[in-house]
C-alpha cells in the first residue's frame, strides 16, 4: 500500500496537534508566536472535535475504546471545566446582574484565551467573546456522544450548566467575534455558536431548560441578523458577510446548509471573499497581516460543500490548502498570496513576528475536512 501525501499530511496533523498539547490539556494556538501560545475555547473545541472523529475512526477500525485523539480530547474538556468551574462566583455574577437588567463586570466574563496553567494571559487582549465557550459547550456534547461517555464526570456537568447558563444571560450583549474585531456589535457567527452550546448543553444536563432561549436566538436571527440582499448579516445592521457565517450552518446548525438564506449567504462568501488565488478571506474589512487567504476558512468552505454533497469543489479547496504547507509539512493561519490590504502587512509583522505557523486551529481544519471527505469515497 502506497502511502499518500495527504496520509502524510493527516498523520502530521495529529502530531502537531499532540505535541503541542500541555501537560495540563490546553492546547497552544501556535507555539511559535508569543501571542499566540495560549489556548482558546474556540481553536480547543475545533481541535478536540477532530480528535473525536478521529478517535471514532481508530476506535471502529481496531475495537479498541480508547485511542490517543480520545485521551487528548477529554483532557482539552477537563481542563475547559477547570478553567469554568474556578470562576464560578464570578460567572454567577455575571448570570444574577443580567438577571437585574445590568451588564456584566469586564472582570466577571470569561476570557478567550488562557495560559496552560488556567491562569488568564496578559490583559491587553479582546477578550469578552461568547462565541468560544458556546463552540465548547457543541464540542464537549459531540465528544460525549460519539464516546458513549456515561455518566457526565461531575465537573464536566457543573461547567456545561454553568457556562450554559452564563451563555443564555448574556446572549444578547454585544462582544468580540470569533476573529476578536468589532467588541460593540452582536455578531451572527457569535449568536450560531450560542445557540448550539445552549442545545449542546440541554443534551448533556437534561435538567436545564434553556430550549426556548435557543428557540429566541434562532428567531433573533432571522429577524435581525439578515442583509437586505437575503443573506446572514457578518454582524446585527450590516451590509457585509462574513466567511465565519459558514459555522451558522456546519457545525452549529442553526440553518441546514441547504437553508436557501445560507446558499445565498455562500453565494456572497464566495463572490466577495473567495482569492482569485485560492483560499478564503476573513472579510472585506480585514487588515490583519494585510488581510490574507486563510487555510482554516478555505477548509470550512471544504466542509460545507462536503455536507450538500458538492464533492468536486470541497476537492478543490482542500487541494489549495494542502499546497500551503511549508517544507516541515506545517500550515500556517492565512498565506500572503492573496492580500486585501497589503499596505498592512508589514505593520502586523513588526508587531508580532511572522504570520503564525503552525496554527493549530489550520491543522484541525484539516483533519476535519478529510475526514468527512473520505465518507464519500
Ligand atoms: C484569530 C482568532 C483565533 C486566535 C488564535 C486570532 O488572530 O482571529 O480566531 O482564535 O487568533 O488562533
Amino acid at each position: 500500500m502506497t502511502v499518500t501525501a495527504h496520509e502524510i499530511l493527516f498523520q502530521h496533523s495529529l502530531s502537531v496537534i499532540l505535541n503541542n498539547q500541555q501537560p495540563g490539556g490546553a492546547y497552544l494556538a501556535c507555539p511559535t508566536m508569543p501571542d499566540y501560545q495560549f489556548s482558546w475555547f474556540r481553536d480547543g473545541a475545533y481541535i478536540a472535535y477532530a480528535l473525536t472523529l478521529d478517535g471514532e475512526r481508530v476506535s471502529l477500525a481496531y475495537k479498541a475504546s480508547m485511542a490517543a485523539q480520545w485521551e487528548s480530547a477529554a483532557r482539552f474538556h477537563n481542563w475547559c471545566a477547570g478553567v469554568i468551574n474556578r470562576r464560578a462566583e464570578k460567572l454567577e455574577r455575571c448570570i444574577e446582574r443580567a438577571a437585574n437588567g445590568l451588564p456584566p463586570i469586564p472582570t466577571d466574563t470569561l476570557n478567550a484565551r488562557y495560559r496552560a496553567d488556567g491562569e488568564e494571559g496578559p490583559d491587553d487582549w479582546p477578550e469578552f467573546q461568547l462565541d468560544g465557550p458556546g463552540t465548547w459547550l457543541w464540542s464537549l456534547a459531540e465528544f460525549v456522544r460519539r464516546t458513549h461517555l456515561r455518566p457526565l464526570p461531575l465537573a464536566w456537568e457543573q461547567a456545561a450548566s454553568l457556562t450554559a447558563r452564563y451563555l443564555a444571560a448574556l446572549w444578547q450583549t454585544p462582544c468580540y467575534d470569533c476573529w476578536e474585531e468589532r467588541g460593540d456589535d452582536v455578531h451572527i457567527s457569535t449568536l450560531g455558536a450560542i445557540y448550539a452550546g445552549l442545545q449542546a448543553a440541554q443534551r448533556l444536563v437534561p435538567a436545564l431548560d434553556l430550549g426556548n432561549t435557543a428557540q429566541q436566538i434562532r428567531t433573533y436571527v432571522l429577524e435581525h441578523g439578515l442583509t437586505p440582499g437575503g443573506e446572514l448579516a457578518k454582524s446585527v445592521g450590516l451590509d457585509m458577510v462574513d466567511a465565519n457565517l459558514l459555522s451558522v450552518s456546519v457545525p452549529h446548525g442553526l440553518l441546514s446548509p441547504d437553508d436557501p438564506i445560507m446558499r445565498r449567504t455562500v453565494a456572497r462568501i464566495e463572490r466577495e471573499l473567495c482569492a482569485p488565488t485560492g483560499g478564503v478571506h476573513r472579510h472585506l474589512d480585514d487588515v490583519y497581516y494585510g488581510g490574507g487567504a486563510w487555510v482554516l476558512l478555505a477548509l470550512w468552505l471544504a466542509w460545507y460543500y462536503l455536507e450538500i454533497g458538492n464533492v468536486q469543489h470541497a476537492d478543490e479547496l482542500i487541494r489549495w490548502s494542502e499546497a500551503q504547507t511549508d517544507s516541515t509539512l506545517n500550515l500556517p493561519e492565512q498565506v500572503n498570496s492573496a492580500m486585501l490590504a497589503p499596505a498592512h502587512y508589514e505593520v502586523w509583522v513588526e508587531r508580532r513576528g511572522p504570520i503564525a505557523n503552525p496554527l493549530l486551529w489550520s491543522h484541525a481544519m484539516y483533519l476535519i475536512a478529510r475526514l468527512r471527505r473520505a465518507t464519500f469515497s
